[in-house]
Order: structure tokens, then sequence, then C-alpha cells
């Protein structure tokens, strides 16, 4: 019978090593080690820049066949959940493993709205950044300024602080975002009606004016809880890694949660979608497609919110996406961009360049269309992306606070650096000269 192992040959010994081939396919990084050409080696390591087919952690989470174009939370897929499902109801599903019931979502819901409420405190720290701060920066300084409101989150070991940190950061996020965007828009902040539901409730803190009780469009609110729906998780994406690893110092959540939003802040990450609107907006007719196609096949640019290191065929959450635009047009009126979108997709499509790459439309391609729509500025676009995200987040940090191999992040390097040498008096120093390797220590 087939063993379950890998045999190595070392060349430089002749020497041959047998590595156990782990669940899910993968070996042992440290396993490598073995292999040496002497006492005095340290041993193989794996070199996996991005760590591009590195498995950091084992997770029960999510799963994702980029092949097959499949997500699934927890086992059920996207298309269901986004179909039957709502976001609270599916952040439930993602922080604690199964479906509720009718008793528990309702206490679920009753306890994640116990938390809408923002300590004073922290009002008036957003109050202090600038009129025309980026919401997403609003949301990485808040988030971080959170841990010193919470003292007790630092007991990360604790089950019971785990939960209340992860109802805290669920029921608080619409609320610092919601604010975050009055307050570039110089409006007052809105407190939370709970008698809204989970993502009414943020329609309302976003664009309550004077009437003395908003009223979410249904369409809307509905089109919003699935896209948070389709946001809640994503395997180990930048960011997701951000709370792992900023987490395994075992500091608290809100910490590892603002690391977390900061990866997320970044335009190949959650920023994605605002940099489709500007290309779409770039681009600015379908007739002016093909010469953008032009640019991207010459390597001048990339196509915003085609692509993933996972999904080699369409990423599942873009083609609801597409379809909720439609549903969303029909309230807010067609935007026009949607014409450029369907052209570059459809060329996307069939090109030889895209299909080569295995590029095809990911989550953001067509999510930006529908913000600009509902009237969203391009900067609250990954605020929106942070606030489903953030159940998504917990679990996983949750998992990883609870794995018994889990331990500090601390990955290794290869050396390319000067060996070593004398330090010298400065009066005795040549002018330094940037040899041409050595640009990339330049800052
Ligand atoms: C999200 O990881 C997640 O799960 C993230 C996310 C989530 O829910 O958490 O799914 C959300 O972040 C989706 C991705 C959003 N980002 C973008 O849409 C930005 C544009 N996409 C690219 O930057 C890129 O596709 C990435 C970053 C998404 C993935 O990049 P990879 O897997 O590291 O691929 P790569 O950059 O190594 O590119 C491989 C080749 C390169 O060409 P060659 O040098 O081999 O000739 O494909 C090319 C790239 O130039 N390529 C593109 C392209 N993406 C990759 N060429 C044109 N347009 C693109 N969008």
């Amino acid at each position: 019978m087939a063993k379950n192992t890998l045999t190595v040959t070392d060349n430089r010994t002749g020497k041959q090593y047998e590595i156990p081939i782990e669940e899910g396919g993968a070996i042992r990084a440290v396993r490598l080690r073995d292999i040496k050409t002497g006492p005095d080696d340290f041993g193989l390591m794996s070199y996996d820049p991005a760590f591009t087919n590195t498995a950091s952690c084992r997770s029960k989470v999510t799963y994702i066949d980029g092949e097959k174009g499949i997500l699934r939370y927890r086992g059920y897929p996207i298309e269901e959940l986004a179909e039957h499902s709502n976001y609270l109801e599916v952040a439930y599903l993602v922080v604690k493993g199964e479906l509720p019931n009718e008793q528990h979502f309702r206490a679920w819901e009753e306890n994640i709205k116990t938390h809408t409420m923002v300590h004073e405190n922290l009002k008036a720290f957003m109050q202090g950044f600038r009129y025309d701060a980026h919401p997403m920066g609003m949301l990485v300084g808040t988030i971080g300024a959170m841990s010193t409101f919470y003292p007790d989150a630092k007991e990360i070991m604790n089950l019971e602080s785990r939960r209340l940190q992860t109802r805290r950061l669920i029921g608080k996020l619409p609320t610092l975002a919601a604010w975050a965007y009055r307050h570039t828009r110089g409006l007052p902040y809105v407190y939370p009606d709970n008698e809204l539901s989970y993502t009414g409730n943020f329609l309302s803190m976003l664009f309550k004016m004077t009437e003395l009780r908003y009223k979410p469009n249904p369409t809307l609110e509905r089109a919003l809880d699935i896209l948070f729906i389709l946001h809640a998780d994503h395997e180990q994406n930048c960011s997701t890694n951000a709370m792992r690893s900023v987490g395994s110092s075992q500091v608290d959540a809100y910490s590892a949660v603002a690391a977390a939003t900061a990866a997320l802040y970044g335009p190949l990450h959650g920023g994605a979608n605002e940099a489709v609107i500007r290309m779409l907006a770039e681009i600015g007719s379908v007739k002016r497609v093909p010469e953008f196609i032009k640019s991207v096949k010459a390597g001048e640019r990339k196509m915003m919110g085609f692509g993933h290191r996972v999904y080699k065929s369409y990423d599942p959450r873009a083609k609801i996406v597409k379809r909720l635009a439609y549903e969303v047009f029909e309230v807010t009126g067609r935007n026009p961009l949607i014409d450029i979108s369907l052209e570059l997709e459809k060329i996307g499509l069939e090109d030889d360049y895209f299909v080569s790459h295995r590029l095809y439309p990911n989550v953001d391609f067509y999510t930006g269309i529908i913000y600009q729509a509902m009237g969203f500025p391009m900067t609250m676009f990954p605020v929106l992306f942070a606030i489903p995200r953030t159940s998504g987040w917990m679990a996983q940090w949750a998992e990883m606070v609870r794995d018994p191999e889990q331990k500090i992040a601390r990955p290794r390097q290869i050396y390319i650096g000067e060996n070593i040498r004398q330090w010298t008096p400065i009066e005795k120093r040549p002018a330094p000269t940037m040899r041409e390797d050595a640009v990339s220590d330049q800052i």
C-alpha cells in the first residue's frame, strides 16, 4: 500500500529523508531542518515570499476551492447563505460554528444590540481627527483606542472574555464606521436605534437627518445585508493573517483587529473596490475599454477587481454581487459605470492574457458601483468591508488562541546582507557608495 510520505534525496550528500505527508496535503516545514550537510549545518528552510504556498494554520471556519469557485462558511455554501440567511445569523455561524435556532438567534441578536453604544470618550477621540480624515484611518485608530477602554480584553485565555470582546466588536463596528462617515461630512453623530435590524441601524446612523426616526429602504437594507454576508470571512487572506500574527503575541483582540483593519486598508485588499471605481472613471466610456485593456496586457497596470490569490475561476461572491447590482439600481437608478464593468468583464473572460493568467472578476469588481449608487463615498468602501469581516477575524483569532500548535509568529529569513565589518571613526570614512544592489535598502 502506498505510504503517505515524501522521500527526498539530498544530492549534496546522497542521503535520503522520508517526510510524512499530513492531512490536507502538506508537509511540516520544520522537517526540512533534518536535511543537513553536516552536524554544524542549520538544516534547510522553505522559502515562500507572501506565503503563496504555505499553510499557516488549521482552520474550520471557511473552505475555498479556487479551481471550482467554491466558498463555504462552516460547510454552508455562500450562495445558500446569501439567498436565505441574514448577516447576524451568518456572524453567529462563523463565530460559533453552527447555525442558531430561533432562541439562540434572538439571544445573540440581543447580545449584539447591547453593545452598539460606544463610550462617549471614544466619540470625543473620533472628533479629534481632521475634518478630511480618511474613515478607514479613523477606524484603525479608534479600534486600537478601544483596547484602552476594555482592559479585561487582555484575558485572552478566558472564554467569557473572548466572547464578550467578540460581541462588543461586532456590535460597535457599525457605530464607529457610521460616525467616521458622519465626521467626514461634518454631520452630528447619530446614536444607534436598536429597534432596527443590524444593517438597518447602520443605515440609520449613516443617513438619518432631521426626521424623528430613520426608515431604511428595505431593498437597500437587504442588499447591504447580503454584501455583509459575502464579506464575513475568507480564510487566510492578508487581513486575517495580520489578525492571527499580531494576535499570536497574546495582545488583546482590539489591538489585533486594528492591525487587521490596517491590512484591509491597502489597495490590493480592502481598497480594491475604491481602486475599481477610480479605474472605471478613468476609462470613462465603453469605447475606451480596448485601449485600457492594451495597457493592462502591456503590464503597465492591473485591472483592479480582477484576479485572486486563490480563485483561479470566477469568485462566487462576484456572481452574487453582479446580480445584486440590478436590484439596487431599481431603487437608486442605474450606475452608468456598470456598462464599462460589463465590457471589461466580457473582454477579460475572452482575452488570452486574462484567460492564461487565470484572472476573473473578484468580489471587489462590482461592489464599488453598488456602494456608489447607494450614496457611499469611495473612502467608505473598505469600511463597509471591515464591518462584516470583524466576525471572521474574531472567529479566526479565537481558533488561533485555542490552537495548541500555535505560538508567537516569528518567521525565519534568508540573510543576503553584508558579512562582518569593523566600525571606523567618522573622519576616516569615505562617502558611502550606493551599490546598484543596495537599491532595496534605500527608503
Ligand atoms: C480581496 O485573499 C482574499 O481572500 C482577499 C479577499 C477577501 O475576501 O479577503 O478575497 C478580498 O482582497 C480580493 C482581491 C482584491 N484586489 C484586487 O482586485 C487588486 C487587483 N488584483 C491583483 O492585485 C491580484 O490579482 C491579487 C493581489 C488579488 C492577487 O495577486 P497574486 O495572486 O499575488 O498574483 P500576482 O500578483 O502574483 O499576479 C500573477 C500574474 C502577474 O503577471 P506575471 O508577472 O506573472 O506576468 O497575474 C498578473 C500579475 O501581473 N495579474 C494581473 C492582475 N492580477 C494579477 N494582471 C492584471 N490585472 C490584475 N488584476
